[in-house]
């Protein structure tokens, strides 16, 4: 299946809303959310489209204003027919060579979450010089006790990735 990788447009706000909805166990946002996502962070998210237009994937991330040096992945949502292919692995190496400024990357992992863990520990292995981790969020202190503790992944300096093939 031949798969295309694009930034997001407001068009795309209500399926990229649907998929997310799809995809346990994120965080469902406002479908508002999703629309400034696709417009004012488009940059700096992804969308992975099949040749008849479905939404199969999308990352979002920013730049963090403290470190421009930084892409912070928010989410990624890959749509479960699509999964197991290393769809999301090309997303995330995509979406972070559209910026030769970018250096590092961070996003957050819930323990729990097998399949997150494998897809970024496999890739910051490759593209990324060493990775450290430490709890951002706890369950207990900034979640009510409502969610799990979301690990921090600190990955950088970037091995560069214009010199690796996608
Ligand atoms: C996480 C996710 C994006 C991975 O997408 P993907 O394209 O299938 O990723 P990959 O094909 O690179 O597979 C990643 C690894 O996870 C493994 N995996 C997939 N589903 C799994 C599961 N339910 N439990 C354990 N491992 C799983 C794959 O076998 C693969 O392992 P490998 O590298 O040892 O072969 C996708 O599973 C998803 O959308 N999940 C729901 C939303 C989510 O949890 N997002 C991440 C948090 S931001």
């Amino acid at each position: 299946m031949y798969i295309t990788y694009r930034k997001p447009t407001p068009a795309d706000g209500q399926a990229v809303y649907q998929l997310i909805q799809r995809c346990p166990p994120l965080d469902q946002n406002s479908l508002y959310c999703n629309l400034l996502q696709c417009r004012d962070f488009s940059d700096t998210s992804i969308i992975a489209q099949t040749e008849d237009g479905t939404i199969a994937g999308f990352i979002s991330g920013y730049i963090p204003q403290s470190r421009p040096d930084t892409l912070f992945i928010w989410q990624v949502a890959l749509s479960s027919e699509f999964r197991g292919q290393g769809i999301a692995n090309t997303m995330l190496t995509e979406l972070f060579r559209r910026d030769a400024r970018l250096t590092h990357m961070e996003t957050t992992i819930s323990p729990s979450n097998q399949a997150s863990r494998k897809l970024f520990t496999r890739f910051f292995k490759e593209h990324f010089t060493s990775v450290e981790t430490k709890t951002l969020f706890k369950q207990g202190i900034h979640f009510n006790n409502d969610h799990e503790d979301e690990v921090l992944y600190l990955a950088g300096p970037a091995i560069r990735l214009d010199q690796q093939s996608a």
